[in-house]
């Protein structure tokens, strides 16, 4: 399998606190591929680093082979890699539907075309169409015509993933998509990312819930203090004596039976 993300000894300091260190990983296409590690291991700084939030101190990182390291988030966004934040953040006065069509484009925001009504027409109901196909795979399209401020913490991490969805990305990087939110929940977020890879699509995926999150993954990273530590299917990982150490056997029993 093609490798649609690949990090070469990707190092991020912060003013002499080294966050990442010469962290490399390769992402394998159609996987839930999960990065896992205590609090300020540098998990985040590794896919900021990735996504062009943070620009390596040195290293490179690859999109489809391609060299993206430094990479502003817009350019990285339009080759097909998306990220959903730590922190959900929707446009609050919009509704879920209006959320999921911002991510969109539509050629009637270029403007040579807006002029062309028939253009943007037409483009306007393909994508609102879309759109509802979208929230119906996160299971939102109920509530389409609510506003974001009204959803609870699980489905507005469900429209991060819509959103995601919806701009056409191949590769998606959630940060904590099941963090706050009650077990049931998650499992259930966790089922609509898992149906999504169905379609073809790549999740990057930070996890501290580790118990939750490990059955849906094809592949596990884990970091501590800036360095991948180990690497490998799950059950490998769950069970290397490094990983338990740094998670003092926290929440790692639940996946080594
Ligand atoms: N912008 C920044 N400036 C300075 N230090 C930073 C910055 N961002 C992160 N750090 C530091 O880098 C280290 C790694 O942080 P990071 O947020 O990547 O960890 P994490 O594994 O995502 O943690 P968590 O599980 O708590 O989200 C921490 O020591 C953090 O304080
Ligand atoms: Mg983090």
């Amino acid at each position: 399998m093609k490798n649609i993300l690949v990090t070469e000894k990707v190092t991020k300091s912060f003013e002499g606190l080294v966050a990442v260190n010469e962290a490399s990983i390769a992402v394998k296409e159609n996987t839930f591929t999960m990065l896992i590690g205590p609090n300020g291991s540098g998990k985040t700084t590794l896919v900021n680093c990735c996504t062009g939030i943070l620009r390596p101190t040195s290293g490179r990182v690859l999109f489809n082979e391609k060299d993206i390291t430094g990479w502003k988030p817009h350019q990285i966004y339009e080759v097909g890699f998306v990220r959903s934040f730590q922190i959900p953040l929707p446009f609050i006065g919009l509704t879920v539907l209006d959320n999921v069509l911002g991510a969109m484009r539509n050629p009637g925001e270029s403007p040579l075309k807006a002029p062309s009504r028939k253009t943007w027409v037409d483009q306007d109901e393909k994508n609102m169409e879309r759109a509802m196909d979208i929230l119906a795979k996160v299971g939102l399209d109920e509530h389409w015509n609510l506003p974001s401020s009204a959803l609870g913490a699980a489905q507005l991490k469900l429209l991060e993933v819509a959103k995601g969805l919806s701009s056409g990305a191949s590769l998606i990087a959630l940060d904590e998509p099941i963090g706050g939110v009650d077990p049931a929940s998650a499992h259930e977020i966790l089922s609509h990312v898992a149906n999504l890879k169905k379609e073809g699509l790549t999740f990057l995926v930070i996890e501290h819930r580790i118990d939750i999150a490990a059955p849906f993954a094809d592949y596990v990273y884990a970091m501590d203090v800036g360095n991948i530590i180990s690497e490998g299917p799950p059950r490998q990982v769950l069970t290397d004596p490094r990983v338990i150490e740094v998670y003092l056997g926290k929440g790692v029993e639940a996946c080594s039976e």
